[in-house]
């Protein structure tokens, strides 16, 4: 049988496979750990704009909030109050760098259950809250499930996928974050006329997508790379013809294995992603989710109501807005799911810069000029507001959202693909947490401006897309450093000499029948 060169083993074409049943389900079932993360997004602002819940946790911020004169840009500026909403992205960074290797020794989708325990632990605290404490251990709590599931529900989606649909199944991640978002936010509507518990059901609800994940967890199965990395090479082909729907897999089954056999000799792989030819993958995978906070969509997403109210809606319109916002932060992340795997990765993210820096910077004028310290902005200014808002949040959600999670869960190779994307997760809850923790005081001093600070970090990104990130549309997730990286105009000088590379070509060029044994 002939070696099984680069352009045998996919260097030039797919894996066969159909688009089957079981990885649509298993994909679904995944992303109800995004609708997790998302119900916790949507449910923080609206329940910190909830009188009841002021008073009874933050007696200061709702004295403050009633007193007539205070300034609009700083009312709610409090640090224990923004510490409610970001503690649960601290616990989410310890939290994922535990999951990064209870993924490789146990498995994704072992991972991706023990996220859906931890989450209804948080749920069920933070329902029954008697003080700041509780309240404060149930983020915690909700913050490890975020760790466990961000970290493995991606990575579980992208190793599954074929090839050909990979960015569209993975955005489904994305789009249930959004759908969570939404609901949370339509939850908050309802009760905050429920008087004076209404904030109880808003929090305890996260508890249904984690009873959803933990019983639908039972029936997915595991990727068939975690489960060749675990020894398991019997289950592994079977689960691969399974999701594959196609018999003849020897290829796919070969090429996991060479990646495999590679990811072995790497002992340590936190210290092997630190080595230069894991640079290129390690820079562009924590940079996309440090960008992506840096676009100031938390901003909207967690402070959407209290931002509305800065702007003189009473609490109802707000948090009506923050439903209008959100609807359009779903529908645009399907544009995404259609179009990723068609016109790639590079031109949605590009595109959106531009959108998103016409929305912030007439955003920013217009509060300059009508928002002062005391007054109420003119009604037609607000609605221009929130109409701009839609637009930046439509540019997001069909590019640095989702494919914030999809690229790093697809360009590291299997030997610090559980490591390197630890880094990228934990650098989304680490700015996630800044942002949180640093917006409202950001806007007490710097009013309007906060909105150009974010408009010149789009711009920064919008350069690094166009340079340095290449598109991964349609490559086979192990083959991505000969036929991306080792490509790319700036990257490839990475790879000049490195030992590592070495080894994998060797391994590549080993006859078929070798590998496959
Ligand atoms: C981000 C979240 C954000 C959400 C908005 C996600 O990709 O990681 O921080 O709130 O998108 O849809």
């Amino acid at each position: 049988m002939p070696g099984l060169s680069m352009a045998e083993s996919g260097g030039g074409r797919d894996f066969p496979a159909k688009l089957t049943l079981q990885v649509f389900i298993c994909t679904i079932i995944a992303a109800f750990g995004g609708l997790m993360f998302g119900y916790d997004i949507g449910i923080s602002g609206g329940v910190t704009s909830m009188d009841d819940f002021l008073e009874k946790f933050f007696p200061a911020v709702y004295l403050k909030k009633h007193e007539a004169r205070e300034d609009n840009y700083c009312k709610y500026d409090n640090q224990f109050l923004q510490l409610f909403t970001s503690s649960l992205y601290l616990a989410a960074i310890v939290s994922s760098f535990i999951a990064s290797f209870f993924c490789k020794k146990f498995g994704r989708k072992p991972t991706i259950q023990a996220a859906s325990i931890f989450f209804l632990a948080g749920a069920v605290l933070n329902a029954a809250a008697v003080d700041l404490g509780m309240l404060i251990a149930g983020r915690l709590c909700l913050g490890v499930g975020v760790g466990f599931g961000n970290q493995a529900v991606p990575l579980f989606i992208s190793e599954i996928a074929p090839a050909k649909y990979r960015g569209g199944l993975n955005i489904c991640f994305q789009l249930l974050i959004t759908i969570g978002i939404l609901i949370a936010n339509l939850i908050n509507y309802a009760t905050s006329k429920v008087h004076p518990y209404g904030w109880r059901i808003s929090l305890g609800g996260a508890a249904a997508p984690a009873i959803i994940l933990a019983i639908g967890s039972l029936a997915i199965m595991e990727t068939p790379t975690s489960l060749l990395e675990r020894g398991k090479n019997e289950e592994a082909l079977r689960v691969l013809r399974k999701i594959r729907g196609v018999e003849n897999v020897d290829k796919e089954y070969s090429e996991i294995l060479n990646a495999i056999e590679l990811a072995k000799q790497v002992k340590h792989p936190y210290r092997n992603l630190m080595s230069r030819s894991n640079r290129p993958q390690l820079i562009c995978g924590t940079v996309l989710q440090f960008f992506q906070q840096f676009t100031g969509i938390n901003v909207v997403m967690f402070y959407a109501p209290v931002l509305f109210q800065t702007m003189g809606y009473g609490s109802d319109g707000s948090l009506l807005s923050a439903v209008v916002t959100d609807s359009v932060n779903v529908v645009s992340t399907l544009v995404a799911v259609f179009l990723v795997d068609i016109i790639g990765r590079k031109v949605l993210l590009i595109e959106a810069c531009l959108q998103m820096l016409v929305a912030q910077s007439i955003m920013g004028r217009i509060l300059a000029v009508h928002l002062k310290s005391t007054n109420i902005m003119p009604g037609g200014s607000a609605k221009l507001v929130v109409i701009l808002i839609c637009v930046f949040v439509s540019g997001f959600a069909w590019s640095w959202g989702p494919l914030g999670w999809l690229i790093p869960s697809e360009i590291f190779p299997l030997e610090t693909r559980s490591a390197g994307f630890f880094f990228a997760v934990s650098m989304n809850m680490f700015c996630t947490f800044l942002v949180a923790q640093a917006f409202l005081t950001m806007l007490c001093h710097m009013r309007s401006g906060i909105f150009f600070f974010f408009a010149a970090w789009i711009v920064v990104m919008g350069i690094f897309a166009i340079f340095f990130l290449p598109e991964t549309k349609g490559i086979p997730i192990d083959e991505m450093n000969e036929r991306v990286w080792k490509k790319h105009w700036f990257w490839k000088r990475y790879y000049k000499g490195s030992e590592i590379n070495k080894r994998r070509q060797e391994i590549q060029d080993k006859p078929e029948e070798e590998s496959l044994q």
